[in-house]
C-alpha cells in the first residue's frame, strides 16, 4: 500500500487532519488500533473552543454540532459558597464555548471522512515505523484480519495518543520530555438528572475542587477532586452526591439535582510535553505530543490547533515540493502548546486543594479567585483563553 500522508490514529487530530488534507486534494490513509464502535463510545470532555466549532463548519462536518451543541456565553467560578460569573460574550469579543461531547465530535468526523471516500483502517495495530529520516517513511501494521502490511508514505503523522507508536519512534537522544504529575485525580460521573445549573460551575472548596457540567437536558456530567489511587467501588451513589453537594454548599442554597449514576471513573491528571514534535518525516499531533490536565477542557482543542498548523505546512510542502515548509511546524505548534499548558496548569492550581496546603496557601488561592472575578483585565485573560484564541495566533 502507498499514500502521501500516513496518519496513525483516528482521534480528533488524525480525523480533522484527514478532512483538511482532503480539502487540499492530498491523499492520506488513517491506521487506527480500535474499532469504530469503541472510538465512538469513549467518554471525554465536552467543551469546544470557538475555532474548533468554526473549523468543523468550514470542513462541512458541523451541521449536527450547530443543531445540538449548547452555546455557553459564560462560566461560573464558585468559591466561599458564592457564584462569580465570567462573561465570555462581553470579555472575549463575542467568542463563546460550546458544549458538545468529544465522542459526538468523533462520530461526525468519522462519518465525514468516510463520506469523502477517505480510508480508515480500523482494528489495525502498528508494529513499527521505519525509514523516518528518508523521503519514503513506512508504517508497518497488522490489519484487523491478522495480515501484516506496509504503508509507504511521504509523511507520517503520529496522532496516536500518549501511548502510541508515534512518540516512541523519536529516539530518546532527540526527544526531550517535560512533565508534571498532580497528586490528585478527578472522580467523574454521568447521571440521569436535570441540569443543576445553566452554565458550568468550577468550584473551589476546602475539601477540594468540583465541576458541575452537563451532557444533555437529561444527562449530567460532574467531577470532584479525589485521591488518584482511590477506587470507584468504594463510593456509593449517596456518598458521591453528598461529597459533590458539600463542595457547592453556600449561602445561596445551591442544591444539586440528584439522580441515578450510571458511569463512574477516576481520571489521573498530568501535564506533559514532548519536544520536538518532529523527527525526520514523522510529525506528532495531539496527545502523542502533549497531555494537559482536564481543567478547562483543552485537550481536543489543542489537538485541533496542532493539525491546523500541520495542514498548512503539508499544503506548502506538497504544493511547492519544498522540504523547508516542514521546518516550522514543531516550533510554531510548541509555542501554542506551552501557552495552553500554562492555562491548564493555572486553572488547575487555582481551583484544586493541595495536600498539606497552609492557611497562607488557602488565602493566596482565594485572593487569586477574587482577582480573576473582579478585575476586568484578569477576567478577560481567563475568558479569552477559555474560549480559545483564533487559529494561527
Ligand atoms: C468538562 C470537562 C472539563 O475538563 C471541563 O473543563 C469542562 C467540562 C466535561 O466533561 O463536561
Amino acid at each position: 500500500m502507498r499514500t502521501r500522508v500516513g496518519i496513525i490514529g483516528a482521534g480528533p487530530a488524525g480525523l480533522m487532519l484527514a478532512l483538511m488534507l482532503h480539502r487540499r486534494g492530498i491523499g492520506c490513509v488513517i491506521v487506527e488500533r480500535r474499532d469504530r464502535a469503541a472510538i465512538e463510545a469513549t467518554l471525554r470532555a465536552g467543551i469546544l473552543e470557538q475555532s474548533t466549532v468554526d473549523l468543523m463548519a468550514e470542513l462541512g462536518v458541523g451541521a449536527r454540532l450547530a443543531r445540538e451543541g449548547v452555546v455557553h456565553h459564560g462560566t461560573i467560578l464558585r468559591f466561599d459558597g458564592r457564584n462569580h460569573r465570567i462573561d465570555f460574550t462581553a470579555l472575549a469579543g463575542g467568542r463563546v464555548a460550546t458544549l458538545y461531547p468529544q465522542h459526538e465530535v468523533l462520530k461526525d468526523l468519522i462519518a465525514g471522512v468516510l463520506a469523502r471516500d477517505g480510508q480508515i483502517m480500523f482494528g489495525a495495530q502498528v508494529t513499527g515505523l521505519t525509514d523516518l529520516t528518508t523521503a519514503r517513511p513506512v508504517i508497518h501494521f497488522t490489519a484487523a484480519d491478522g495480515q501484516a502490511h506496509t504503508l509507504d508514505c511521504e509523511v507520517v503523522v503520529g496522532a496516536d495518543g500518549a501511548y502510541g507508536a508515534g512518540r516512541s519512534a523519536i529516539p530518546p537522544g532527540v526527544r526531550h520530555e517535560y512533565q508534571r504529575a498532580y497528586p490528585f485525580g478527578w472522580f467523574g460521573i454521568l447521571c440521569e438528572a436535570p441540569p443543576s445549573s445553566e452554565e458550568l460551575i468550577y468550584t473551589r472548596h476546602d475539601r477540594g475542587f468540583a465541576l458541575i457540567s452537563s451532557r444533555t437536558p437529561q444527562v449530567q456530567r460532574m467531577y470532584f477532586q479525589c485521591d488518584p489511587n482511590d477506587s470507584v467501588d468504594r463510593w456509593s451513589d449517596e456518598a458521591i452526591w453528598d461529597e459533590l453537594q458539600v463542595r457547592v454548599d453556600g449561602e445561596d442554597g445551591l442544591q444539586l439535582q440528584r439522580g441515578p449514576i450510571f458511569q463512574k471513573s477516576i481520571l489521573p491528571m498530568r501535564s506533559y510535553v514532548c519536544e520536538p514534535m518532529r523527527f525526520g518525516r514523522l510529525f506528532l499531533a495531539g496527545d502523542a505530543a502533549h497531555t494537559v490536565p482536564p481543567t478547562g477542557a483543552k485537550g481536543l482543542n489543542l489537538a485541533v490547533r496542532d493539525v491546523w498548523e500541520l495542514d498548512r505546512s503539508l499544503g506548502a510542502f506538497f504544493g511547492a515540493g519544498a522540504d523547508e515548509a516542514l521546518d516550522s511546524y514543531s516550533e510554531t505548534a510548541l509555542r501554542r502548546v506551552w501557552r495552553v499548558q500554562h492555562f491548564s496548569w493555572w486553572m488547575t492550581s487555582m481551583l484544586h486543594r493541595m495536600e498539606g496546603a497552609s492557611p497562607f496557601d488557602d488565602r493566596r488561592q482565594l485572593a487569586e479567585l477574587e482577582l480573576v472575578t473582579s478585575s476586568i483585565p484578569a477576567a478577560t485573560s481567563l475568558a479569552q483563553n477559555y474560549v480559545g484564541m483564533p487559529l494561527g495566533t
